[in-house]
């Protein structure tokens, strides 16, 4: 859970696939986006990763998601390539990005 003075605003969560382990964040309210906490939740997940000796940590996001990105950006992960989910109307393609220690 991500909190602020005790309220809940969002979740983070990283869970082993393979040889990686995927992250993935919501914050709920649009009244917290952009005001860096989810770019300070991710970079405590990362350090609390790289403390129990995980290295490889991806994530997938849509590829208009401007502010998403950027907040991965500042956290470390490089865009690797476009995935096609051609069968799925509502999410058709992510930008699979990766953050490697
Ligand atoms: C994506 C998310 C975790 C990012 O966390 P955040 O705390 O909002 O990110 P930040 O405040 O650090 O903002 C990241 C960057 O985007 C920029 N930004 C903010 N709003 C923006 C907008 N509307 N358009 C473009 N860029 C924007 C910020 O300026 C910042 O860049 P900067 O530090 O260089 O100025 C959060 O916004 C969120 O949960 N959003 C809704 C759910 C979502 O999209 N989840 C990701 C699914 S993969």
């Amino acid at each position: 859970m991500i909190t602020l003075s005790d309220k809940v605003i969002g979740h983070i969560s990283l869970s082993k696939k393979r040889t990686w382990h995927e992250t993935q964040i919501i914050i709920g309210d649009k009244k917290y986006w952009g005001k860096g906490y989810g770019t300070e939740a991710i970079k405590l997940l990362i350090k609390y990763a790289h403390k129990l000796k995980i290295s490889k940590i991806f994530l997938e996001v849509r590829p208009d998601n401007i502010r998403a990105i950027k907040s991965y950006e500042k956290c470390g992960f490089k865009r690797k390539r476009i995935i096609k989910y051609s069968e799925n109307k509502h999410l058709p393609e992510t930008l699979r990005m990766e953050l490697k220690k």
